[in-house]
């Protein structure tokens, strides 16, 4: 019996379960077959690459790997869609990611599964609002999360993925500069503590990590005191402040492969799983509890937009041109002075560390 039967056996209530992670779309196995293999015949004939998050569904992830795409992080996703030759960029996430691949590469076809795949991070932020709190503090440095519309970035001086956010602040602050940070509080939180950059909030935050439970997380612990704790910054203080490590999807996939531990508990969204599984295959990987003693759910960290990405969408995108992405040309031009910031720093971060080793 495993380790976590035996706490379903001994207690009526299960704080956290083993994956793995199901899709929201439910399919037959002929008709999986036969969308993925329409998936890869429109992805040739149209010139067309694949680009998912790790939230997405895994046959997406699947297909994206299969047909020369990426499955990746939200910085690498621009990245990869910027830099790739061909035609057409799909983006299988949520609308910020499409937008993004759009203002880096306008002169490409930008598709999407569902273009009301959101974010609740950008949805809590719009643009005029944004605009007047950046007007109460025209001394800062305006530093947006990439989980934002195209308008709110083209306000922004930088922005910023969860794989740079710290080093990025850290740049600013040492070169005396004030930060607004916009739109998600913990993590701002997290860069300002990890920086002691001086940092003005806006209120937003992630609805699926904003689930996660510190003091259920802290039982977890204890029930498995030798594994190790990985939280995406999107996460409360409480839950950051247990992790053994902090980081953006990228990095915690990175930390399953790298330490030296059998047992992980992942608070971030469950999708995660599939490529965790897929790189540390012996290892047990738990979900980090969203829900307290009492209530009749365990973990619930799926995304409601990223599961609005399925085959039978990505397959209807692909064969019929709809849900293109369009960025208003003005918008566009100013966000991208923010948005290639991110990508040169990205960069010139990238040559330091292959110039030290440093992982
Ligand atoms: P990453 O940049 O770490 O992939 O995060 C994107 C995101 O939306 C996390 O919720
Ligand atoms: Fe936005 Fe949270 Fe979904 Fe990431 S998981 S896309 S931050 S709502």
């Amino acid at each position: 019996m495993s380790k976590v039967q035996a706490v379903r056996a001994e207690a009526p209530i299960r704080f956290f379960r083993e994956q793995p992670f199901t899709a929201s779309e439910t399919l037959k196995t002929g008709e999986r077959n036969q969308l993925m293999g329409r998936v890869r015949e429109a992805l040739r004939a149209q010139d067309a690459v694949l680009v998912a998050h790790y939230y997405t569904a895994p046959d997406l992830q699947i297909l994206a790997d299969e047909t020369g795409g990426i499955v990746s992080d939200s910085l690498e996703m621009a990245r990869f869609g910027y830099e790739h030759p061909g035609r057409t960029v799909v983006v299988a996430g949520v609308r910020f990611m499409g937008e993004t691949a759009k203002i880096l590469s306008p002169h490409k076809r930008v598709l999407m599964p569902d273009l009301e795949a959101t974010c609740s991070l950008d949805v809590g932020c719009p643009p005029e609002e944004f605009a007047a709190f950046c007007d109460q503090h025209p001394e800062r440095t305006v530093v947006v999360y990439a989980n934002t519309s195209a308008a709110v970035k083209a306000r922004a001086d930088w922005v910023v993925t969860s794989s740079i956010a710290v080093d990025v602040i850290r740049h600013l602050h040492a070169r005396g500069e004030s930060i607004l940070w916009a739109p998600d509080k913990h993590l701002g939180a997290y860069v300002q503590q990890e920086t002691g950059a001086d940092m003005v909030l806006w209120d937003g935050a992630c609805i699926v990590h904003e689930e996660f439970k510190s003091i259920e997380l802290d039982r977890v612990r204890a029930e498995y005191p030798e594994a190790k704790i990985l939280a995406h910054p999107e996460s409360p203080a409480g839950v950051v402040a247990q992790a053994d490590v902090v980081g953006s999807t990228s990095q915690l996939l990175k930390a399953v492969q790298t330490l030296d531990a059998g047992t992980f508990v992942v608070a971030t969204d469950a999708g995660i799983f599939h490529k965790m599984r897929e790189a540390a295959p012996g290892k047990t990987l738990l979900e980090a509890p969203t829900a307290g003693k009492g209530a009749t759910c365990t973990s619930c960290a799926h995304c409601p937009w990223m599961a609005m990405n399925g085959l039978r969408s990505l397959v209807h995108t692909l064969e019929t041109g709809a849900n293109e992405i369009h960025v208003d040309s003005l918008v566009a031009k100013q966000a991208l002075v923010s948005l290639g910031r991110m990508l040169e720093f990205g960069k010139s971060r990238s040559r330091v560390v292959e110039g030290t080793g440093d992982a």
